[in-house]
């Protein structure tokens, strides 16, 4: 009789931890597709723009959010309801500035805050991958933003605050593994994005930089990732950590959920062992004011 949840819980524990395992290692340098596949799951990308499984990248996702109903768009490369017509240069306006080919602004719900911190071999090479996917016809579905936020010009006026569009800088003094640590977590890897509070227009407060969210993306509450007393990361150890972003099981043996668990799916679980290990060697170096 006891053997029963014993052996579940040993064969899901063998599952999880098999599979990151095998799939997890640094794409071939030399092959843009396999790096831009890399890109694509550092940017979670599918969360949100793939809505049901045999509609993979052709949008529709509805997105609730205090400033109305978004709904994401079709990215796969059919050129009349994706982005198959896209040059490069619309590309990395979209991806960097979060600018749209007929020069309007995008609603920084796509999180284009995170990606203008990518650099433009990284957006290239994405862009090579996304165009080998199949292309969907599917048409986008019109927002519903609330009042005043249906004034798309406004968002003009968001950026204004909120959006520097800078490109990452590394820091000479840090190493690399801390500069690629902080690549990720800040750009492409949106963990910024999610783990950080935010001002009363929508953006993020940069004195308070990853120091949790009360209010996250689905609602809940998002906790704070630098090392201090206040947060529980502070108190694991570096393979804790590692282990949680790979198959989101913490030391105490609960398992991450929430958005965080779609994360773990898209993103964290499928990056390399030495960019988790980034990710965890920046993180700790995060304290009071950073
Ligand atoms: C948190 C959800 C989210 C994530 C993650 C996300 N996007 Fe989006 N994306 C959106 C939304 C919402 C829009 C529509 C914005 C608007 O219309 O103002 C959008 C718009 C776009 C557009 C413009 C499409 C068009 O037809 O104009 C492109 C291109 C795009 N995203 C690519 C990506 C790529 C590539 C990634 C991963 C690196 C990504 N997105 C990740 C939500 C997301
Ligand atoms: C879409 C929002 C979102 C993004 C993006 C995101 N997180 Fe999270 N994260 C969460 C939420 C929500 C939780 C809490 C989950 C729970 O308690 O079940 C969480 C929990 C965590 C935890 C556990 C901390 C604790 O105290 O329990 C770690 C570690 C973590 N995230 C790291 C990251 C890293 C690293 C990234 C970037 C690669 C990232 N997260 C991106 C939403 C997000």
């Amino acid at each position: 009789m006891m053997a029963g949840p014993a052996f579940s819980l040993f064969t899901l524990l063998t599952a999880l931890t098999v599979a990151p395992v095998i799939q997890a290692g640094n794409p071939d340098p030399d092959d843009p597709v396999a790096r831009g596949e890399y890109l694509f799951n550092m940017g979670g990308c599918a969360s949100c723009h793939t809505a049901r499984e045999d509609y993979p990248l052709a949008g529709g996702l509805a997105m609730e959010t205090a400033f109305g109903v978004f709904y994401t768009p079709n990215i796969t490369p059919d050129k009349s309801t994706g982005i198959g017509h896209w040059s490069e240069a619309d590309f990395i306006a979209a991806m960097s500035q979060g600018k749209a080919p007929d020069g309007s602004y995008y609603y920084p719900i796509f999180p284009y805050n995170a990606y203008s911190k990518m650099s433009r071999d990284d957006l290239l090479d994405l862009k090579r991958y996304l165009d080998t996917r199949t292309p969907i016809v599917l048409k986008n579905r019109p927002h519903q933003p609330s009042f005043p936020y249906n004034f798309r010009p406004l968002i003009a006026l968001w950026r204004l605050v909120n959006f520097d569009g800078a490109p990452f800088q590394p820091d000479p003094d840090k190493s690399q593994a801390w500069n690629r640590g902080a690549y990720i977590v800040n750009g492409p890897g949106r963990c910024n994005e999610c783990h950080s509070p935010r001002n009363f227009t929508g953006g993020i407060s940069t004195d308070a930089r990853l120091k949790g969210n009360p209010l996250g993306p689905e609602g809940e509450s998002v906790p704070g990732l630098t090392m201090t007393a206040d947060n529980r990361i502070s108190q694991w150890s570096d393979e804790d950590i590692l282990f949680s972003l790979k198959i989101g099981m913490t030391p105490d043996g609960d398992f991450l959920g929430g958005s965080m668990g779609q994360v773990i799916e898209d993103t964290t679980g499928k990056l390399s062992e030495e960019d988790l290990k980034a990710i965890t060697h920046y993180l700790r170096d995060t304290g009071e004011s950073k």
